[in-house]
């Protein structure tokens, strides 16, 4: 089988990539990547040998054509997938995540090729904090931020082709990921490369705000069952249980680190921050057998500050510039 993996140089595509190279070694991967600000072709050395990269757009409707031609299967990572990103310039968000979507949706449909939509939960907004409230595949679509509605917009675009073209697609919304190949701009790779360098972790607000962790190797085996057994036209929501709060993951970092509780900053709050995210996977656990490999999120966390104390050379070269692009917001 071939399959095409858009976005497989990006966080959650890397680890894809790796765990299918790793456990499908009748699967065959191109990665079809712009490598922009937050793709890195290093993250697929470890598997070069077994992936064909082409740098390229999604946005590029001849060369998706050709590449979706040739291929049995397309999972589609590649997004603009920073909130504080799209607050500050939402137009990529407009091209890559809707445009892109649409210019592979066209290429599935004329080729009769076989999608799977990578999507958030944020699409169905926030909920509020305290409650037992979980999102389903029900719940009403919501979204807060530029990056959100894109990604809300892809997830329609993608119902409509499959009910109006008979696309034979499925659609994933997965929580909170973490794990190693994460850019530093993001929560928990941004606090653990400060403490490396003796710097406070920085809280958005009070720190209050819930969100539902899961290891990304839990998401892509999720995404693999989802592709093998699940119903087309359908969607699946993809979480682990893990809610924690900003402040209780920072708290855990401190500890993992040996330094103090109150040890950090609060800093100026994201514009719009949703408040709480939390999942119910009853359909993919029940449906579709699927379960968690890694249930305890301390030592997941654990695993991930050491991923990135022995891979310095992979984020170093970024970490300048993420910070000087928060120093402006306040941040
Ligand atoms: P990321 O920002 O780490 O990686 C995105 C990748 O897409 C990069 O390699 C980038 O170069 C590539 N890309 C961007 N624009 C492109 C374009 N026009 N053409 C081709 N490639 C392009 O993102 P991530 O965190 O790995 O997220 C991957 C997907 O998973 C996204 O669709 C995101 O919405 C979704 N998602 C992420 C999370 C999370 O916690 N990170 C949770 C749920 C869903
Ligand atoms: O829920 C899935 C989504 O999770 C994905 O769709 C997005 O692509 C992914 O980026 C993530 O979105 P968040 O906005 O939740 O993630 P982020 O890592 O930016 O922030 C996590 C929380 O931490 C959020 O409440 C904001 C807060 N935060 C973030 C940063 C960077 C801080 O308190 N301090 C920080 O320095």
């Amino acid at each position: 089988m071939k399959v095409l993996i858009t976005g497989g140089a990006g966080f959650i595509g890397a680890n894809f990539v790796h765990q299918t190279v790793r456990e499908r070694p009748d699967v065959r991967v191109t990665v079809l990547d712009a490598l922009t600000y937050a793709g890195d072709r290093t993250s697929l050395d470890p598997v070069a040998d077994r992936v064909e990269l082409v740098v390229g757009s999604i946005t590029d409707a001849p060369l998706v054509d050709r590449l979706v031609g040739e291929s049995d299967l397309v999972v589609h990572f590649a997004a603009e997938s920073h909130n504080d990103n799209s607050l500050n310039d939402p137009s990529p968000f407009v091209q890559t995540n809707l445009v892109g979507t649409f210019t592979l949706l066209e290429a599935v449909r004329k080729h009769g090729v076989r999608f799977h939509h990578i999507s958030t939960d944020e699409v169905y907004g926030d909920l509020p904090l305290g409650t037992p409230d979980r999102f389903t595949p029900e719940t009403p679509y919501n979204p807060s931020s530029p990056y959100s509605s894109t990604k809300a917009g892809s997830d329609l675009l993608v119902r409509a082709w499959v009910r109006s073209f008979g696309v034979q697609a499925t659609i994933s919304n997965c929580s909170n990921n973490y794990g190693p190949y994460q850019h530093i701009e993001k929560f928990i790779p941004r606090q653990v490369t400060n403490l490396i360098d003796g710097v406070r972790p920085r809280l958005y607000g009070a720190g209050l705000n819930v969100r539902d962790w899961i290891h990304v190797e839990d998401h892509n085996s999720a995404v693999w069952a989802i592709i093998e057994k699940g119903r087309v036209g359908e969607t699946y929501l993809i979480g682990a249980d893990g809610e924690t709060s900003n402040l209780d993951v920072v708290r855990a970092l401190l500890e993992t680190f040996g330094r103090d509780a109150d040890d950090f900053d609060h800093v100026t709050d994201r514009p719009g921050h949703d408040l709480r995210y939390a999942i119910d996977a009853s359909r993919l656990r029940t449906e579709l057998g699927w379960s968690p490999r890694y249930t305890d999120f301390r030592e997941g966390l654990a695993a991930t500050v050491d991923w990135y104390r022995e891979n310095e050379a992979w984020w170093r070269g970024a970490k300048a510039a993420t910070e000087a692009k928060y120093a402006a917001s306040g941040q």
